[in-house]
């Protein structure tokens, strides 16, 4: 049996689209029929990320600079459908050892970007368009060096419930995801990183360890059904149902 592309003639922004979660989403999203547009901070990565999809456009800045995001929102000149939005990284370290700059800046810098991106696709993002944020599900249960992913774990699902009112028709969705098997997890685990994949395979209820196309799958789902906003879904292979 044939179907129809799920995304055919839609424009997807991917505000971290050069590795990971947002490179392997946009993957599927050009696979499903629609556009692509890639920002990232390394211009080289970025570069050959839009060469091997085919992106539309890309625009090299941190998601962070919110004088750079509101630039690049301005120069889009057409109505887009979708912002799939994976930049950043977690702040943890035992009370003891945090730095509180740069936990400041870390409790802000989510909330304030996904503020940010709100605003603007109020103007750009086509009706039933969504945004789709990332979150985790690892920090839902208290533990020793997790004060700033705990409240943006706890955080992030109520603003995008908000925003999700705020800026309706266009909706607002969030991915909590466990631990995912991505550049950014090799770069925190280091040489852990297969002592970590040989426990996850060994514990996780689902006897593998997730992978970036299983939260692609996730995010084309959230874009293409049109009954999904203000919630936040989970991709964890059972995780967090695990004894710590
Ligand atoms: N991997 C996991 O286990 C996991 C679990 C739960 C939640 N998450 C969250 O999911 C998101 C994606 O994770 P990932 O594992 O796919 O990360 P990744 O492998 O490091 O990929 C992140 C992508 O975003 C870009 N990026 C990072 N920070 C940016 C910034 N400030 N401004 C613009 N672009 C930026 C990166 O390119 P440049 O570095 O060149 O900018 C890259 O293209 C992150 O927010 C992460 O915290 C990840």
């Amino acid at each position: 049996m044939t179907r129809e592309p799920e995304l055919a003639g839609q424009v997807v922004v991917v505000v971290g689209g050069s590795a990971g979660i947002g490179l392997e989403t946009a993957r599927r999203a050009r696979a499903e029929g629609a556009d692509v547009i890639l920002t990232g901070r390394d211009p080289e990565r970025l570069r050959a990320a839009a060469e091997e999809l085919g992106a539309a456009g890309t625009a090299s800045f941190d998601a962070h600079d919110l004088g750079a995001l509101d630039a690049f929102f301005e120069q889009l000149s057409e109505p887009i459908d979708h912002v799939m939005v994976t930049a950043g990284r977690p702040y943890y370290a035992p009370l003891a050892e945090l730095d509180l700059d740069e936990a400041r800046r870390a409790f802000a810098a989510a909330p304030t970007t996904m503020v940010a991106i709100a605003r603007h696709a109020a103007g750009k993002v086509r009706p039933g368009g969504t945004l789709v944020f990332m979150s985790g599900t690892g920090a839902r249960r208290p533990g020793v060096g997790l004060s700033v992913i705990a409240t943006l774990t706890a955080g992030i699902p109520a603003l995008a419930a908000t925003l999700a009112l705020e800026i309706a028709p266009v909706r607002v969705n969030v991915i909590a995801a466990g631990f995912v098997d991505t550049p950014l997890s090799a770069t925190l685990l280091g040489d852990q990183l297969d002592a970590r994949r040989e426990e996850l395979r060994a514990r996780l209820p689902i006897g593998r360890v997730v992978g970036p196309e299983d939260v692609a799958a996730l995010a084309i789902q959230i874009m293409s059904n049109t009954a999904l906003t203000g919630a936040t879904f989970d991709v964890d292979g059972g995780q967090q149902l695990l004894p710590s």
